[in-house]
């Protein structure tokens, strides 16, 4: 049978370049990827589609029909960061797409880049976020004027799964430790469910070391000494709170990756949003991105064209000379991007 490298094939990917910094970002990244893949005759088919605000105003929708039809065909979909209103407007595009494509499982590994000096060198940590449930999913409404409820719906399926997950997770990738992070002192019921649920499947995986710490403890910890983890096990709304925090022992979130993964259906982005301070400006930082263009690449089946991005990407970090501002640098967007494509030819 013909090897990837000598067979053409065509990638057909929902494409979201959403607001902010997103469109910079992606138009950087899916070029870089077409770059890397032409080589191995892996080619890439974008099907563009904008969502949020500027969907409404185009066609009155937050999320359009199209945009949902696209990633239900292709399963596969790219997405820039989209800007949510804060205290009212649109429920958030991540959280509707999440939900509706039942993308369970939200990875973030943070890993420290080749060249890139950080106060923790050698980090390697895995965030497993259980992505369609909890406070996250803002099922809130206004019981008379001046009170609010919002609903925190934990279940044993969910919770089920995303430990299933995580414990496979590391057993195929040779982890060897889980904690599960909860406030069930408090939330004894519905962190407490997440526990248990936690416990048990990892009873079927007595090779991985397994532990449980509350939330407000593990930001301390993480905070004085990161190496204690290894792959992190949260519910949405925490997850959600860590990652941001873990961003920056390893440079911040111009860097780290994400995905979005259910039974068949994946959607990459990277853990930053739009970045409305920066965007327009050529000033983001679109590695978080191309980071989560190599994990879609490695979804794919891409992986040898995923290693030449990712090799291309290193340099970039080793010869620091087109590093971004966020890094340390005096590089814009476009700059960086032409290095990491130097580095492709
Ligand atoms: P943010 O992540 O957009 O920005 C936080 C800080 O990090 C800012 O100082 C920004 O300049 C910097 N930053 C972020 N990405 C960067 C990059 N690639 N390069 C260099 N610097 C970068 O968070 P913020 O400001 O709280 O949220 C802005 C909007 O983004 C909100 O509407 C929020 O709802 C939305 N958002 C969307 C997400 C998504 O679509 N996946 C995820 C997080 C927030």
């Amino acid at each position: 049978m013909d090897s990837p490298e000598r067979t053409n094939r065509t990638h057909t990917v929902t494409l979201i370049p959403g607001d902010g910094i997103g469109p910079e970002v992606t138009s950087a990244v899916t070029a870089l990827v077409e770059a890397a893949g032409a080589p191995a005759g892996a080619r890439f088919a974008w099907e563009p589609f904008s969502a949020g605000r500027e969907s409404f105003e185009k066609q009155g929708e937050y999320i359009p029909k199209e945009l949902y039809a696209s990633i239900g065909r292709n399963r596969v979909a790219l997405k820039g960061p989209v800007t949510t209103p804060v205290g009212g407007g649109f429920r958030s595009i991540n959280v509707s797409l999440r939900m509706e494509f039942e993308l369970f499982a939200n990875f973030r590994p943070i890993k420290n880049l080749p060249g890139l000096p950080t106060r923790y060198p050698g980090l390697d940590l895995i965030i497993l976020r259980e992505n369609t449930e909890g406070e996250y999913v803002g099922l809130e409404h206004e019981v008379v004027p001046g009170v609010v409820e919002s609903l925190k719906v934990i279940t044993e399926k969910g919770s089920t799964r995303i430990a299933q997950f995580a414990f496979n997770y590391a057993r195929r990738n040779g982890r060897k430790k889980i904690h599960a992070i909860h406030k069930a002192n408090i939330m004894k019921m519905s962190d407490g469910l997440f526990l248990r649920c936690a416990r048990r499947v990892g009873e079927g995986y007595p090779e991985i070391a397994y532990a449980e710490h509350i939330i407000d403890n593990t930001c301390m910890q993480l905070v004085l000494n990161p190496y204690q983890y290894d792959v992190l096990l949260l519910p949405n709304l925490y997850g959600d709170i860590v990652s941001d925090l873990c961003a920056a022992f390893v440079g911040g979130l111009g860097l780290v990756p994400g995905a979005n993964l259910g039974a068949d259906c994946a959607i990459f982005e990277a853990v930053h949003g739009s970045a409305p301070d920066i965007a327009g400006k050529d000033l983001a930082n679109p590695t978080a991105l191309l980071q989560s263009s190599i994990l879609m690449l490695r979804h794919l089946g891409e992986d040898a064209v995923a290693d030449r991005l990712q090799t291309a990407m290193e340099k970039v970090y080793v010869e620091k000379k087109a590093l971004t501002r966020d890094v340390g640098g005096a590089s814009g967007t476009k700059a960086f991007a032409a290095a990491v494509l130097e580095h492709l030819a």
